[in-house]
């Protein structure tokens, strides 16, 4: 059934924008007083509401009253949602000076939460996920990517990514589920880092493919990590596989973008240590550079160089990283307008790096943009431009949210 919605005061569309490289705000399709057709959940024309209705006088109409902005859905393309517990202990003493390399040494960081986890029985492990989902989509994030990882072993690796796919299933958000089993080397593992990750291809990926737990796999390059030279044959095993690739990289060190590019990952994420060596090598690859300003807000430390990266050419997405221990805040909006004011980057790349540039970043071509075939995935603010979402530095919150068309949430009440 075809449905009309709007009027919309200003519809951005993010249409016929670059892949990759700077944009600037004048480059930006807005259509006013706009309206949009749907049909079976995918968007069939956009237009001046009056137009279209005219065109279409028997079509069913979803009025929107008031002042609003429509904008595609929100794709967060890299998060750690499946969790149990909390690290406010790790978070109270890095803000007491210890560094998240020091926590993670004497016994917190990733350890503590994979401890947490895996006490966790699967119904919480669910009902945590649901609630972050929930929380994640009343915020205009209609996609969602969740690793695993804090699992690093068998069953409980296999745990996360069934209570992924048990949420995949009635969420109100699409859900892309990551198997990130190469998170750290488990403490409890008895062998070397690189005999951890064969054991992983040889007994945890297969099963991940058999039962269609996730088709990407992720890696943490990094020295408390796995090096470079471990991870590049676990990451082309995974790609023989079958699996998309994608890399925890340039964190705290570099190595990890250059084994990214080499292995054909689809992207490479986090950055903050890139320097121009490495962002002269991403500019000539097909990697997506995904930033994670979450995490410099919870590390307290530098952004990713998103302006140098977009100025090399990079097709640079932003994500939350959402996570217990560097990135616990979660608001994907706040984080990406915090950074663009420190980085200068522009609405434009803002919103092309939370929409189309990260749908790349999860290799999907049917979102991120508002034209027609793509998923009706959008959401509306409550102003009457658009500029005014970024200046409100993420306290703005859309009013409503579709999920394929459907008016899934709203913030307001009718
Ligand atoms: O992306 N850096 C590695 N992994 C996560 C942090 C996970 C954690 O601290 O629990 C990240 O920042
Ligand atoms: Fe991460």
């Amino acid at each position: 059934m075809k449905k009309l919605i709007g009027p919309f005061t200003q519809i951005l569309t993010l249409s016929g924008l670059a892949t990759k490289g700077p944009l600037n705000d004048g480059q930006l399709e807005v259509i006013t007083a706009g309206g949009m057709l749907i049909e079976n959940g995918l968007i069939l024309q956009t237009g001046r509401f009056d137009r279209l209705h005219a065109a279409h006088p028997d079509v069913k109409v979803e009025e929107v009253t008031g002042e609003n902005v429509l904008l595609p859905g929100f794709i967060d393309c890299h998060t750690h949602l499946c969790f149990a517990g909390n690290r406010a202990k790790d978070y109270s003493l890095r803000i007491q000076g210890e560094t998240y390399l020091e926590i993670a040494k004497a016994g917190g960081g990733i350890w503590d939460s994979v401890t947490q986890t895996r006490q966790a029985d699967d119904a919480t492990l669910v009902q945590l996920l649901q609630q972050r989902v929930a929380r994640h989509f009343s915020e205009g994030v209609t996609t969602i990517e969740v690793k695993s990882g804090y699992g690093l072993d068998l069953p409980n690796e296999l745990k996360q990514l069934r209570a992924i796919q048990t949420v995949a299933k009635d969420s109100a958000a699409d859900l892309v589920a990551t198997c990130l089993a190469a998170h750290l080397r488990p403490k409890d593992f008895n062998g070397s880092s690189a005999a951890y990750l064969e054991h992983i291809v040889q007994h945890l990926l297969p099963l991940v493919k058999r039962e269609g737990l996730a088709s990407r796999v992720d890696i943490f390059i990094e020295q408390s990590a796995f090096s470079s030279a471990e991870a590049l044959p676990y990451l082309l095993k995974a790609k023989a596989m079958g699996f998309q690739l994608t890399v925890h990289a340039d964190q705290f060190t570099t190595g990890g973008l250059q084994t990214a590019i080499e292995a054909g990952a689809v992207s490479a994420d986090h950055l903050e240590a890139s320097t121009s060596n490495e962002i002269t090598l991403l500019k000539d690859s097909e990697t997506v550079a995904v930033v994670l300003p979450g995490a410099s807000l919870g590390l307290g430390m530098q952004y990713a160089p998103a302006r140098k990266l977009l100025d090399a050419g990079a097709c640079l997405a932003i994500a939350s990283d959402w996570n217990p221990g560097s990135a616990p805040m979660g608001d994907l909006l706040m984080q990406a307008a915090v950074m663009s004011a420190a980085e200068k980057i522009s609405a434009a790349e803002v919103f092309a790096g939370l929409c189309f540039r990260a749908a790349s970043a999860l290799n999907l071509k049917d979102r991120g943009i508002i034209a027609p075939g793509m998923q009706a995935d959008i959401q509306a603010y409550p102003c009457a431009d658009y500029r005014e979402i970024l200046y409100h530095q993420g306290k703005m919150k859309p009013q409503t949210v579709w999920k394929s068309g459907q008016n899934s949430h709203k913030n307001i009440p009718d």
